[in-house]
């Protein structure tokens, strides 16, 4: 019987009752679940559609915008900005925050990498959206940079969609994480993974292996004993994956457990690291600590980090708790604490 299934707005709409909320956060998720729905038939159209390749232009952070990044930034801008639910929004693509004119209502700031992982668009490999919404503060009347430069702790929700073999959106509202899949036949998103949680444990890492030269000591020491597999000091095999899109691979991590890590190196050091914490960090941090595994940045926990600007980069090391645990170890004792 296919439709025992919860829809997500279904979903949401238990969650606001449970917590006798008001309404306005199940619209402004709604408006997430229509941009992601609409980049998600963008990705599948691919060449046909012309969307292939680079737009000719690049973002604020100096890297070569694709067709597919911009058109999904465009989507999430103007369906976010129709429902009135924001007051602001920041963009992995947009240099500044960009204010909602009209939204005097809007309660709720949203932060979004609009396509992540997008090396792998033109090769048809898994991409996503992931994103991060706040409380406006009290008293803020002006939408500037400073009002979004807010820890991930007072993160009141986030999620991704992963454009992958099926859509999926993943969500968290601070009470576990929950999974939905895009039945395409009916334009819905239907509860299919209810309350994930990480394996403690785990055989798999990811780690993109081609800058083994930059990394640290604590970083080589981690990846040299599980390569050594069972006869090495871990007593068991490991196994490497790596996607290249973060998206992907916190996905895999939260199915069947893992540790993802793009950590700080002598390279990406002096930019702070690589992933952007307000866009990329948190929000993934905020899933997978709900799902009960750990994000650090090998030297502290990543949500308890004050930003100082808006495209600020991070050290991201996160999944299974028992395996972040044991590379924040390394750190310290490298560091000598
Ligand atoms: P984006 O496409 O939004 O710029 O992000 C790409 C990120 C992340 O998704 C992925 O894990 C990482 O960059 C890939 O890095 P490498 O190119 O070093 O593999
Ligand atoms: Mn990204
Ligand atoms: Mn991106």
């Amino acid at each position: 019987m296919p439709y025992h299934r919860i829809t997500m707005t279904h979903f949401l709409l238990q969650e606001q009752r449970r917590k006798g909320a008001s309404g306005s956060f199940t619209a402004l998720m709604t408006d997430i679940i229509f941009a992601c729905k609409m980049i998600a038939h963008e990705v599948n159209r691919g060449a046909l559609a012309g969307n292939h390749g680079l737009a000719g232009s690049e973002n604020v952070q100096g890297e070569d915008q694709k067709k597919l990044d911009v058109l999904a930034n465009d989507i999430f801008m103007h369906m976010n900005a129709l429902g009135g639910n924001y007051a602001g929004m920041a963009s992995e693509e947009l240099e500044d925050v960009h204010a909602v004119h009209g939204a005097a209502d809007g309660k709720y700031l949203l932060l979004f990498d609009p396509l992540d992982g997008s090396s792998n668009i033109d090769v048809n490999i898994s991409v996503g959206s992931i994103f991060s919404i706040l409380r406006l503060p009290e008293g803020v009347n002006t939408i500037e940079e400073a009002a979004f430069l807010r820890k991930g702790v007072e993160q009141v929700a986030a999620g991704y969609a992963l454009y992958g073999s099926s859509t999926m959106m993943v969500i968290t509202t601070g009470n576990g994480v929950n999974g939905f899949t895009l039945d395409n036949n009916v334009g819905m998103f239907m509860l299919t993974h209810p309350d994930m949680k990480i394996p403690e444990d785990t055989k798999e890492f990811a780690i993109n292996a081609s800058r083994s030269r930059f990394w640290e000591p604590p970083v080589k020491r981690y990846v040299d004993e599980c390569q050594a597999g069972k006869e090495g000091p871990r007593g068991k095999d490991f196994n490497m994956r790596w996607v290249a899109s973060m998206v992907a691979e916190v996905h895999r991590i939260l199915v069947r457990g893992g540790v993802f890590m793009y950590p700080a190196d002598s390279e990406n050091m002096k930019k702070g690291g690589k992933l952007r914490l307000m866009y990329e960090a948190n929000p993934m941090a905020f899933i997978v600590e709900q799902a009960g595994g750990l994000a650090t940045t090998g030297r502290g926990r990543i949500m308890d980090m004050a930003p100082t600007h808006l495209h600020q980069r991070v050290p991201v090391i996160l999944g299974s708790r028992n395996e972040v645990e044991r590379l924040d170890s390394y750190h310290a004792e490298f560091d000598g604490k």
